[in-house]
């Protein structure tokens, strides 16, 4: 009986390890979202976060756009919480304009080491995923097990930056810090 006990436990601890591997929830949509610059008072950063995932930015407005002028165009989103991220999902522009622009880009998680109203600084940034040739879409998984509060898509060329809806798949974590205490993480684990 005991020994059944045991093989039963080990094997629920097996399954429970499985399913929470594979439990990611998207958790972008309508967090807050900044961008580099903004092309005219439309295309929002907020854009590429709110479930509409029509990629003609041409005929409305749909996706996030910085200004053509911009030479280090990034986008970001605040997920509010550390969470381990598993992959990033991206719908970019289909229309036929401009297809070059969004080709070598980083996909970056960041965290925060202390509380401050600037999302990168003070912090750890890691690099997920590099995306060389232009795509219209993309499921990144990052290449390392990474955890962040911060998710930011930043070109390497001077283009502008054009998202048309981006999710993120992660699991959880903890919360950050509230406050603005100067105290630096130290490990996941002093979180919970
Ligand atoms: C994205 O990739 C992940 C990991 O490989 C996979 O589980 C998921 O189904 C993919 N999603 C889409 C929309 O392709
Ligand atoms: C931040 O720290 C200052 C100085 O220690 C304190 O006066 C202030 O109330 C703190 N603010 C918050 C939001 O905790």
């Amino acid at each position: 009986m005991d020994m059944l006990c045991k093989m039963f436990f080990i094997l629920w601890t097996f399954f429970c390890f499985l399913f929470a591997a594979s439990d990611t929830l998207e958790i972008a949509r309508n967090k807050p979202t900044k961008q580099s610059t903004n092309m005219e008072n439309i295309r929002h950063s907020q854009n590429a976060v709110d479930g509409d995932y029509l990629q003609t930015p041409s005929i409305g407005d749909f996706c996030t756009h910085t200004d053509l002028a911009d030479e280090s165009s990034w986008w970001a989103v605040d997920l509010g919480a550390i969470y381990e991220i598993s992959n990033v999902i991206i719908f970019g522009r289909n229309d036929g304009c401009c297809v070059e622009r969004f080709s070598n880009f980083d996909i970056e998680v960041i965290k925060p080491c202390r509380n401050n109203p600037n999302w990168f600084v003070d912090s750890v940034r890691e690099l997920c995923y590099h995306q060389q040739v232009p795509i219209t879409f993309l499921n990144a998984s990052c290449h390392n097990r990474m955890f962040g509060q911060y998710v930011r898509i930043r070109l390497n060329d001077p283009n502008p930056l054009t998202l048309c809806e981006v999710e993120v798949h992660g699991t959880f974590i903890s919360y950050s810090r509230s406050g603005n205490s100067s105290r630096k993480y130290s490990s996941l684990s002093q979180e919970k």
